[in-house]
């Protein structure tokens, strides 16, 4: 992506070694001024370390990182517009809730009446006000990590940098501090970037996401697009539960390909920019909840394919089928909302049976690899 006029944050072939192994490879994009923008994969993708890179806590080996306009080359933390969030133990024991945040602004020159100021002003946003003398061991987890938040942004950084701060809390607790985190952000208006390996976290707070994988950047966009358009079986197979069929592109016909994904089985696929040709391979991925299973054969302008019921479990508001369809290949998990009673459903009763495993064509996402 080419760097934009409101870009706080511009990496370009950002990349760290540590001796033959790349954590972080090549990572280039922007980050928007104001924008919530997490970096999401699963553990020891280079979450972490390409964070410290941006917050100058671990220098690149190559590439270069601008922070709202202006080269970091090789400057040390406390001389970036940053601003680290670590996680609860970080702040400490011995020091009360206001000394705490004041630490934050240790090495600024500030005046007392300034200081305390800021300080009170950082505990209203952090919702702690008139616990400034309380030490670190009178306050619950969720307490300690806001204190932790509040250290943060009492120096008014441009960009506050989030390592995974409430991977200690309980869920409870965690998606309190969420809903907080998120409204925290848009008050303050500055650029939160956030790392999870928690993909729900990701999803429900962030403006946009980079997922990784291995130390490379595989896409990134918003959470809507990254669950209806995933760009590669990997990130498909991470964000949320998908199925994959395998199979042939046996034509191209405007902007829909048909694949063979077994045989005679042949069924359409929207095409949104991807370069494939006739004869090609490919995996045709389709998400559980955008399946139905019939017993009548549908209409021929979806995509129809025969199966037979392997297991069905009840959850209540919806069923989840497991279905075989081609011997050698996976079973197909159908997700089906509960809108009638369960006796009404063509699946009721449990036992193996035929049935139509349906889908409309803009359900299915064609991937290359
Ligand atoms: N100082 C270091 N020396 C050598 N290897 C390192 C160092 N720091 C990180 N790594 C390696 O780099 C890879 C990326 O680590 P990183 O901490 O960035 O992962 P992460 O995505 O934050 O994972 P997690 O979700 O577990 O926190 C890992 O394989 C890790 O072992
Ligand atoms: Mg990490």
């Amino acid at each position: 992506m080419a760097s934009s006029d409101n870009a706080m944050i511009t990496l370009s072939a950002v990349t760290k070694r540590f001796g033959a192994f790349t954590a972080v490879d090549a990572a280039t994009f922007d980050i928007a001024a104001g924008e919530f923008f997490s970096l999401l994969g699963p553990s020891g993708c280079g979450k972490t370390t390409l964070l410290r890179m941006i917050g100058g806590f671990e220098q690149q080996t190559s590439g270069e990182i601008l922070i709202d306009g202006e080269a970091m080359g090789t400057r040390p933390p406390n001389h970036r517009p940053t601003n680290m969030v670590f996680q609860s133990y970080a702040i400490f024991p011995h020091l009360d809730v206001a000394e705490n945040i004041a630490y934050g602004l240790a090495n600024r020159p500030v005046d007392k009446a300034t200081v305390a100021r800021k300080v009170d002003a950082a505990l209203e946003m952090v919702r702690l006000s008139g616990l400034g003398k309380r030490r670190a061991n009178q306050l619950s987890g969720g307490q300690r990590q806001r204190v932790a938040l509040a250290r943060a942004i009492v120096c008014e950084p441009k960009v506050l940098l989030l390592d995974e701060p409430l991977g200690a809390l309980d869920k409870k607790l965690r998606e309190e501090m969420q809903i907080e985190l998120r409204q925290l952000q848009k008050s303050l208006g500055i650029t939160f970037i956030f790392v999870t390996h928690d993909q729900e976290e990701a999803l429900s707070l962030s403006d946009r996401i980079a997922v990784m994988a291995r130390g490379k950047v595989l896409q990134i966009d918003s959470a809507t697009a990254l669950y209806e358009r995933p760009n590669c079986r990997e990130v498909a197979g991470f964000i949320g539960n998908m199925n994959f069929f395998e199979g042939r592109v046996v034509a191209v016909e405007g902007d829909q390909a048909v694949m063979e994904i077994g045989p005679d089985i042949r069924v359409r696929v929207p095409l949104t920019g991807q370069s494939v040709t006739a004869g090609g391979n490919a995996i045709l991925a389709v998400r559980p909840e955008k399946i139905d299973a019939v017993v009548d054969r549908p209409a021929p302008s979806r995509n129809a394919i025969r199966a037979t019921t392997r297991a069905s479990s009840y959850l209540g508001d919806r069923s989840l089928i497991l279905a075989d369809w081609h011997q050698e290949a996976a079973p197909v998990s159908v997700s089906l909302q509960n809108r009638h009673a369960a006796a009404e459903s063509p699946l009721a009763g449990g036992a193996a049976r035929e049935i139509w495993l349906t889908w409309p064509v803009e359900a299915g996402v064609l991937l290359s690899d």
